[in-house]
């Protein structure tokens, strides 16, 4: 859907300036998001921003305090990100972290080089002086460190607060100006005590109040909904899933029946899920879901398509016109509730705040709502209350408006759904064989209370078929891999150590309980070099 189709508002960056918070400059580091969240874990607010951003704009936010994010560059590079030297007049502490410790000292008048022995990995840090920002630590500390370059001269000001063997400037400090870096990563937790060198800063350096909790979230998020709403019509299409699931409870709660509940069933669910969802909608929670039988027209496009994109490509553009021919027959509707979490809006818009306007730029929609290419006709608004929230923070706030545990601990699951783990065509047989795989599988897991330890665990029906012998019959039958993953975020992933004796209980059953299987293989790829999905 294109930006004139939809409107985002910037108004919520105005709100957050009433609580106290963090803002962090992004400077491309895998582990930005990771500062935000912990400084969330400390119940403060925190906002990842370009590392562009003006002062003026950053101020705008009233922030207690700047973090400045590691990064994958040398400040000596060309074209070096850097931040806007007024940020240095602010009058607010300052912590640098990596890339932004050498930023800080550059900027400030220090030496940054590249250093004589590169650290990466674990290193011990000595505390040369505790000071606030180490205060309560230990006196060595073991440190996660990844760099290049090192500080090799101080910026005035400042004085060596921690060293490792291989680095001497390991921590630096000015406490009269409350600005600090460090050289290692305090956000990751190899890092031993680095929440508490994040608590120092945040807590006891910025003084900001742990103000950000979930009960105060939802209780602003249902207000700020009612305010934008009104008496008007919002359309949600539930998936199923914990984003869409807790946004239907938060925005019942909010506005009752002018939310329209959707439910699109493609046919590509697991056994008795649809029927399940919509029964727990309906029965427990008084929450009216129209639930939408398209599994036939989702099975016929798919007819003779082999290839993983094409069937998303299909599944995608049926989902559109479902869900355009839907949302006619039960609109107008003035408003799209979508589950859009805030690293999807990180992700998309990459600088995602003009900084010019200082307007948050039109982000992209969330694919797995498949609303790309609606028609002039069908324009609608967007509520996205979670699109400030991370994943485990929407599972909070599923805890606080009493979602159900099903929905709440839920893997997360493929818009495409089982679609993509029939591989090859797609036919109601195939489905059906993997939907009762896929069921002990899940029966399993649970039962061995392993559930929860995993990120995801799924069966896979192959597209070959192999030999078998069953009471003295061969058999040529087909395989259906088991794939468990642990993982933190999806977007690295390990292969699940299951034990034996549940593999074997899974593979027993599988081949004795479904027909047609005659062979179970298990999974032992990591991601990368794999993916978690095989197609
Ligand atoms: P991969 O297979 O890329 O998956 O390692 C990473 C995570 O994304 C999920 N996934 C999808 N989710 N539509 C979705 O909504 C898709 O087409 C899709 N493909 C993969 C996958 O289940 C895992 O959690």
């Amino acid at each position: 859907m294109s930006s004139t189709q939809t409107a985002r508002t910037p108004e919520k960056l105005k709100d957050n300036a009433l609580q106290d918070s963090i803002a962090i400059l992004d400077f491309g580091s895998q582990y930005s998001q990771l500062i935000a969240r912990r400084v969330r874990e400390l119940n403060t607010y925190s906002e990842l921003l370009p590392f562009h951003t003006s002062a003026t704009e950053v101020s705008r936010l009233k922030p207690k305090g700047v973090i400045l994010s590691g990064g994958p560059n040398s400040v000596y590079d060309v074209g070096a990100p850097e931040c806007d030297l007024a940020i240095w007049k602010l009058g607010i502490p300052i912590l640098g972290v990596c890339y932004g410790m050498q930023l800080m000292a550059h900027q400030l008048g220090g030496m940054v080089e590249s250093a004589a022995i590169r650290e990466y990995g674990r290193a011990q840090l000595t505390v040369v002086h505790h000071g606030q920002l180490f205060n309560g630590l230990e006196p060595t500390i073991e440190s996660w460190m990844s760099h290049g370059d090192s500080v090799t001269e101080l910026p005035p000001g400042f004085s060596i607060i921690g060293r490792t063997m291989a680095t001497p400037v390991a921590a630096i400090a000015d406490e009269e100006r409350g600005f600090y870096g460090v050289q290692f990563h305090p956000e990751v937790v190899h890092t031993v005590g680095g929440l508490d060198i994040i608590r120092n800063f945040v807590l006891n350096i910025c003084k900001c109040s742990q103000s950000w909790t979930m009960d105060k979230f939802i209780e602003e998020a249902i207000s700020n909904v009612q305010a934008r709403v009104g008496t008007r019509r919002v359309l949600l299409a539930l998936s199923g899933g914990v984003d869409s699931s807790t946004l239907a409870f938060l925005l019942h709660k909010a506005v009752g029946d002018q939310l329209t509940c959707m439910f699109i069933d493609q046919g590509f669910m697991r056994k008795n899920e649809p029927e399940w969802l919509v029964e727990t909608f309906e029965r427990d929670f008084r929450i009216h879901v129209h639930f939408v039988k398209a599994r036939d027209r989702f099975l016929e496009k798919l007819k003779g398509v082999t290839d993983p994109e094409e069937k998303r490509k299909k599944i995608g553009a049926e989902f559109i016109r479902v869900f355009e021919e839907e949302s006619r027959r039960l609109g107008p509707f003035d408003f799209l509730a979508q589950g859009t979490l805030y690293p999807d809006v990180i992700e998309s818009a990459g600088t995602n705040i003009d900084p010019k306007t200082g307007e948050r730029v039109a982000v992209k929609i969330k694919s797995h709502h498949n609303v790309g290419g609606l028609p002039e006709d069908l324009q609608f608004k967007l509520v996205e209350p979670f699109d400030k929230l991370f994943k485990d923070e929407v599972r909070k706030v599923a805890a606080g408006l009493g979602v159900p545990e099903g929905i709440r601990v839920r893997h997360p699951f493929p818009g495409p759904g089982l679609a993509i783990r029939v591989l090859g065509e797609v036919t109601k047989e195939r489905l059906k064989t993997l939907r009762e795989a896929d069921w002990i599988i899940r029966e399993e897991i649970k039962a061995h209370k392993l559930y929860r330890q995993v990120w995801q665990i799924f069966g896979v029906l192959l597209p070959t078929k192999s030999v078998g012998v069953m009471g003295d019959q061969r058999t040529y039958q087909n395989q259906v891999v088991i794939r468990a993953v642990t993982s933190e975020d999806g977007m690295t992933a390990d292969w699940a150590r299951l034990p034996y004796d549940l593999l074997d209980t899974i593979s027993r059953r599988i081949v004795n309980e479904v027909p047609g299987v005659n062979r179970v293989v298990y999974d032992i790829t990591s991601k990368p070099p794999a993916t978690i999905e095989w197609e």
